[in-house]
């Protein structure tokens, strides 16, 4: 019985909307076995369904796929910088920037550089289906007036999107594109046609040095945003030159960053009862992957969460961005250990 408060002259009445309202919550309370449980919530499976409607050789030991899903329902809008979530027929999982040029369908371009490239270099084929989660934006173009784009390597496939996006908007724009040889190259026509003269290629095997920071950012002055994509030698270049410019710089990896500051630690599976030494220049995952090599993971610098564990015993140094306080998991990926040890379920 709910009991309320006296009116403004002191009788014990109470206003005929809120008594209605109190019948009606009573109500819904007695029907509904006492109101809200955890059960009763049930998970949203942002899974989605794809078909590969086309597979291509795009450059030397570079495939494109272009997804479409598979009820004919639109895929939500992607932009320059987007990438998926992959879910091959094997159930490993990777992350892929989407380079098409078509907002209904996912397109992204694959190098053969490990188990999961290769399974889609080699097994997927167009009818087959996969699974993708997204698309997420963890390096969005903002489209500043004055904008250099590098990329190395497959690191072009985001930089692709970015250059139509710089084309389409009349941006003052130039794009670095580095590579091993042009055979290697995925997009390159189509940059040369689209950029002309604001696009520079630098090839190895037609010059005698690797690119340095002069050959990647002498288009960029102190106003230029610069966007790189491409191998963490590059990215350490144009970090570094880039440091005190008051632009600014946004940047993405498709390889892990490098330990920095780590300390060696034992890491020991609870499931197995196995216990690993990890070097202190090497992550988690990369020292549980040599002894459990479908451990799960997908982006390997702590955002996706896919390598995510239960901690069981000791303290984590957490290093992720994914990460915030008070969390017991550990991404294996980037999180090192405060101490000596660590026991994970795994
Ligand atoms: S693999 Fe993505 S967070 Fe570790």
């Amino acid at each position: 019985m709910l009991v309320y408060p006296p009116d403004l002259h002191g009788a014990q009445r109470t206003d005929r909307a809120i008594r209605i309202l109190g019948a009606l919550s009573r109500a819904v309370l007695a029907t509904d076995g006492g109101g809200w449980s955890a059960e009763r919530v049930r998970p949203v499976d942002r899974m989605r369904p794809m078909r590969v409607v086309d597979k291509q050789a795009l450059a030397d030991d570079v495939v494109g796929l272009v997804l479409e899903h598979e009820d004919g329902r639109v895929p939500a809008g992607w932009t320059p910088g987007s990438h998926v979530d992959l879910t091959l027929p094997s159930g490993l999982r990777r992350q892929y920037s989407l380079c098409g040029t078509d907002p209904d369908r996912f397109q992204i371009a694959v190098r053969r550089v490990g188990v999961a490239s290769a399974e889609i270099h080699d097994r997927v084929r167009v009818g087959d289906l996969l699974h993708a989660q997204g698309p997420r934006t963890a390096f969005p173009f903002c489209g500043e007036p004055r904008v250099l784009l590098v990329a190395g390597g497959i690191g072009i496939t985001p930089i692709v999107a970015m250059a139509r996006a710089c084309a389409a908007r009349g941006l003052n724009w130039h794009l670095v594109y580095a590579g091993r040889t042009r055979a290697s190259m995925p997009f390159l026509d189509e940059l040369d046609q689209l950029a002309g003269s604001r696009l520079t290629v630098l090839v190895d095997s037609e010059r005698d040095h690797r690119p340095d920071a002069a050959d990647l950012l002498s288009w960029a002055d102190e106003d230029t945003a610069v966007y790189c994509c491409g191998p963490t030698p590059m990215l350490d270049l144009v970090r570094g030159a880039r440091r005190s410019v008051p632009a600014p710089l946004h940047y993405e990896r498709f390889s892990p960053p490098p330990v920095v500051n780590g300390r060696e630690f034992t890491l020991t599976l609870a499931r197995t009862g196995r216990t690993l030494h990890v070097p202190a220049d090497r992550s988690a995952l990369d020292v549980v992957l040599d002894t459990v090599p479908d451990a799960p993971h997908s982006c390997r610098q702590g955002f996706c969460g896919t390598c995510r564990v239960t901690v069981c015993d000791g303290r984590i140094e957490r290093r992720a961005r994914a990460q915030g306080p008070g969390r017991t998991d550990m991404l294996l990926c980037t999180d090192r250990v405060d101490g000596e040890s660590i026991v994970v379920d795994l």
